[in-house]
């Protein structure tokens, strides 16, 4: 009989949303009408001058692995991006390309938390980031919140739930799945509370750039110190083509390179010349354009949800999925519907989702991909 597979490995439960993916497409390729809302991605392909630049970027043989840091351009382009939007100097020795935002989770988990030792997470959240805990021997603290504190870890929290094993703090700003924001005082709350711990705090701000009628903070615009995670996936649309970048605090650096320069060597080649184009001013317009059309979907979509019976007690100001209590899903059967975060204390839906479903159900409206509802209007 063979070995068997580690229990790291076995405690990490799939990421449903992945699964329910596969079968909305398997009915859709059956010729069933779709509407999906169940997974981050925005529905528009990667803008066109990224993919010319991918293109040149592979006639002109640029196939090979880049150094582990990333493209010193591309960093340098990064920190360019963080002065124009945020005016803040971030040095592009302290940027890390990565495959993806999940590279940099996993460079920063791997990073910061030993063995034991816990970060505070918001409960509802992004359900990998438990896992990203889970296979560095770590776990996710996790903090039940509600709409009072707009579903956003706070200050109180910390210093409420901090304990002797507690070394950090996870957020999201948009959070996924609610889509609020931390405010820049709140994301200096939680710093204070954090640094008077001696702890690390991160920030996932990779739905930056999808807040619709206001602009986010970024946590480096009150905190050198803070891990930042970042993605061309969301608003650069390059979900495909696995880019996303980390910074860190300059001690860090020489610690995440050996990290990165063993666990993946560098991020796709092909993707970072691609990904230069993103900061230029013509690609930029494209962003802001699709920006302004997923406003308008979720100025939509918002009512329209509250209409099928989706309680909504706090406006998500970004990219959103939300959580349904009371909706009987099997009367919407062609709206494929994402399974996420909120973990098994939570109480069952009532409808007819079945009790195995649950840990968890969520109507992913997120960046709601186009549907036959919103072109009709
Ligand atoms: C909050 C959050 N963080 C990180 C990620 C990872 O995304 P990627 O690896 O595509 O950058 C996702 C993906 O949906 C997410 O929602």
């Amino acid at each position: 009989m063979s070995q068997a597979y580690s229990a790291r490995s076995r405690a990490i439960e799939p990421f449903h949303v992945m699964a329910l993916l596969a079968r909305a497409n398997e009915l859709q390729a059956a010729g069933h009408d779709v509407i999906h809302l169940e997974i981050g991605e925005p529905d528009f392909t990667t803008a066109e001058p990224i993919i010319k630049a991918g293109q040149a970027a592979l006639a002109a043989g640029e196939t090979r692995y880049t150094a582990a840091r990333g493209l010193p351009a591309l960093r340098e382009a990064i920190a360019g991006f963080y002065a124009q939007r945020y005016g803040v100097q971030v040095d592009p020795g302290r940027i890390l390309v990565t495959p993806g935002g999940s590279g940099a989770l996993l460079l920063a988990s791997s990073l910061l938390v030993d063995p034991g030792k816990h970060w505070l997470l918001a409960d509802p959240g992004y359900p990998c980031n438990r896992h990203f805990l889970r296979l560095v021997e770590a776990s996710a603290q996790l903090v039940p919140v509600g709409p009072a504190e707009r579903y956003q870890l706070t200050a109180e929290h910390v210093a409420q739930h901090w304990n002797a094993d507690t070394v950090g703090a996870l957020v999201a700003s948009p959070a996924n799945p609610t889509g609020t924001l931390l405010s820049r005082d709140e994301l200096t709350g939680l710093s204070v509370a954090i640094k008077a711990r001696r702890g690390h705090l991160v920030v996932d701000e990779i739905y930056h750039g999808l807040t619709y009628g206001c602009d986010a903070s970024s946590v480096l615009e009150v905190d050198n110190d803070a891990f930042v995670l970042n993605s061309f996936s969301k608003y650069f649309g390059m979900t495909g083509w696995r880019l996303g970048w980390l910074v860190a605090p300059e001690a860090a650096v020489p610690h995440l390179e050996r990290l990165a320069q063993n666990l993946y060597i560098s991020a796709p080649s092909m993707a970072q010349h691609a990904a230069l184009t993103c900061f230029e001013p013509d690609t930029l317009a494209i962003f802001e354009a699709r920006r302004a059309e997923f406003a308008k979907r979720r100025d939509y979509l918002l009512p329209a949800l509250r209409e099928l019976g989706f309680a909504i007690e706090v406006e998500p100001e970004g990219a959103f999925y939300c959580m349904p209590t009371s909706v009987r899903l099997a009367a919407m059967p062609s709206v494929s519907v994402g399974i996420s975060s909120r973990q098994s204390t939570s109480p069952l839906p009532q409808g007819s989702i079945s009790a195995a479903t649950w840990p968890a159900i969520t109507c992913a409206s997120l960046i709601p991909r186009a549907c036959r509802a919103c072109s009709r209007r």
